[in-house]
Parts: structure tokens; sequence; C-alpha cells
């Protein structure tokens, strides 16, 4: 991670450092992604350049004190699950195989790219936040 991708973060979501991404900072797909955090219509939305992905690419993004997955589909197709397994709350991991999809290390769990549940035992499916996109950037609207 870049010193500036870490202030840009920092100041942006208030969180200094990616608490529970430990597995996440070891994946060779998953990357830092700078998001600015932004409020539309009294809503806040963290601000992502879609330059920073490639389709089926994974960035993390770092909000309070989670980190959520942005993963692009397609072109203009995003998804964002917040990265804790509904189980017993460990932080997943993504697959960028040929089978592309979440995964917790703790019990087995697997989710696809959009968050749902396909392998127990966690029986619901990761929280996603809803996206929305123009031409140079992605937003992650938050809960
Ligand atoms: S904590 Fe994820 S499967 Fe148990």
């Amino acid at each position: 991670m870049k010193r500036r991708d870490f202030i840009q973060i920092a100041c942006a979501t208030g969180v200094g450092i990616l608490a529970g991404c430990t597995s996440m900072s070891n994946s060779k797909t998953a990357h830092l992604a700078s998001a600015e955090l932004v409020i539309v219509n009294k809503h806040q939305q963290l601000k992502v350049a879609k330059a920073s992905l490639n389709n089926n690419d994974i960035a993390a993004v770092a909000y309070q004190d989670k980190t959520i997955g942005l993963i692009k589909l397609a072109e203009n197709s995003y998804t964002a699950s917040i990265l804790i397994c509904p189980h017993q709350g460990c932080s997943v991991e993504y697959s960028n195989n040929e089978e592309k999809h979440y995964i917790c290390p703790y019990h087995g769990a697997k989710f696809t790219q959009e968050g749902i549940v396909t392998k127990g035992p966690a029986t619901a499916n990761l929280t996603t936040l809803e996206t929305t996109s123009d031409q140079n950037y992605v937003y992650i609207q938050l809960p």
C-alpha cells in the first residue's frame, strides 16, 4: 500500500488500518482501493475510481472497522459485499480462480461474487451494499 493511499482512506473513512483484512492483504487479486466518502441526497457513499478495477477484479475498501469487497462483474456492473462471514463473523477471502467466489477460511463457507451463500455452514448471505456508477466512479451506498 502506498503511503498516499493509506492517508486518503484514513482521511475519507476515519480508518487507518484494515482491521480483519490480513487474509485479503495476502491475496494476489485483492488490492487496496482509495475511497472518498461523499454525501449524496443525505446518504453516505464511498466513491471509488473505476480505473482501479478490471473485470472480476476485487478491490478492498476500508470503511470504519469493516472491509468491503468491490468486484467489477462487467462494464458498468459492480457488486459490493461486507467481507464478514455471517456464520461466526470471521473475515472471508476472495478466490479469483476459475470459480470466482468468496470463501471463509474458518469453516469453509462459500459465497458467490454477489455474496449469495452456496456452501455452509453459513446459512445467510454476505451483507451486500448497493452500487451505482457514472463515467469515472463507482459509488457504494453505505448503511
Ligand atoms: S465463520 Fe465462516 S464458515 Fe464459520
